[in-house]
């Protein structure tokens, strides 16, 4: 069987094989370029680099590879209420946190002045650095931005949870779309309608998208090994992105206690939750969703409620606990295998040959 993709040739590489970006500071330049150096494109999860950052890590990545890679933002920056509190406001947050951090024995925060970068001055700082491409969740950048990126050749990869964004993203000239399904793991990127009404599996969303838009399509959720990379193939797409897969991979820069969860084969059921962040997102039910979910109504919107856990995250990490930490995780988690992006890129490109698959690049 010849299988030809559209993405590749844009992209400019061997491999249908994207590595998701992940944020939270848990993407490393040696995430990215080995998975770049290996004839698919890694994506460095960019949301919460300051602009002024934005220049050197382009320049890193692109002395540690030749390929492709993409810096991912998050379009929208803050939920309605989240991008400045009062000091009423915080102070009441803080005691809905105080037990955990009495428990893990951490300080609570003082208020600062910004809980989350501002994504005009991240994308500016960003088209300044002009990486090969452009990737981004939770909206659509503006008119301007789109065409700045075209005037730098930088390519534009837009993020649909449902086919009006994926409408949407097509209309605002992108060059490529992410149909993710909600068996991804991370967070729940929508920005149409509220995340929990763009609940559609990968399987359903791929061909529904790739039938309405005039772009190249990549499928994203619950996608760990060449049969999945086929599958997404087969319904339209021109290349899959993997998330958990690559984050279970020692280059990753999750921590230990995570990434043996997801090479454990134990996560067979995974949960979304605001409790993390305050956006949706899919990972592994513990006493800290347990115990936030009660309280949902109280917990502050994006980014603020992510402020307060990340501090617990950080804490538990260095404690060796996960009773309090986000355990972010998809579907298919309890199928991962490969411990390195050698390991898992081999499997992934032996996997398609054996399939027939035949890059078009
Ligand atoms: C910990 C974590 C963080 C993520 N952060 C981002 C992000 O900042 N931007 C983004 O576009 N996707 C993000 N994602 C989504 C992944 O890039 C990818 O699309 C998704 O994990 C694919 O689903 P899978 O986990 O089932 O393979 C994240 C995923 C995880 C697991």
């Amino acid at each position: 069987m010849h299988m030809t993709s559209n993405v590749t040739g844009i992209l400019g590489i061997d491999l249908p094989i994207i590595q998701g970006p992940f944020g939270g500071g848990i993407s490393t330049p040696e995430l990215v370029s080995a998975v770049s150096n290996r004839g698919g494109m890694g994506s460095f999860g960019a949301h919460i680099v300051a602009p002024d950052k934005m220049a050197e890590l382009t320049n890193n990545l692109r002395s540690l590879t030749d390929g492709a890679f993409a810096l991912n933002l998050w379009v929208s920056d803050h939920d309605p209420g989240g991008e400045v509190i009062g000091v009423e406001e915080f102070e009441r947050v803080s005691g809905i946190f105080a037990p955990y951090y009495h428990e893990l024995g951490v300080d609570l925060p003082t208020m600062p002045d910004r809980y989350h970068e501002r994504f005009e001055d991240q994308v500016e700082a960003l088209i300044e650095a002009k990486p090969p491409a452009f990737s981004f969740v939770f909206g659509v950048p503006s008119k301007a931005v789109i065409a700045k990126c075209k005037q730098q050749n930088i390519i534009t990869i837009g993020t649909a949870t449902n086919v009006a964004e994926g409408e949407a993203l097509d209309a605002a000239g992108v060059d490529l779309i992410v149909a993710t399904g909600f068996e991804a793991g991370g967070h729940r990127v929508s920005f149409l309608k509220r995340a929990e009404d763009s609940l559609i599996g990968t399987l359903a969303l791929v061909p529904l998208i790739a039938d309405r838009v005039s772009v190249p399509v990549i499928a994203a959720g619950g996608i760990s090994d060449a049969r999945g990379v086929m599958a997404a193939l087969h319904l339209g797409a021109g290349a899959a992105q993997l998330g958990s897969a690559f984050l279970a991979c020692s280059e990753s820069g999750t921590n230990d206690q995570h990434r043996q969860l997801l090479l454990s084969g134990e996560i067979h059921d995974t949960v979304l939750t605001r409790t993390y962040t305050g956006r949706l997102a899919r990972g592994v039910r513990n006493k800290l969703i347990d115990e936030m979910e009660k309280r949902i109504t109280e917990l502050p919107p994006f980014p603020v409620q992510a402020f307060f856990v990340s501090k617990i995250k950080a804490a538990c990490i260095a404690q060796n606990r996960t009773e309090f930490t986000s355990i972010y995780a998809g579907q298919a988690s309890a199928n991962l295998k490969h411990d390195s992006v050698s390991s898992l890129m081999d499997a992934l490109s032996s996997g398609l040959d054996a399939r027939g698959y035949k890059s078009a690049a």
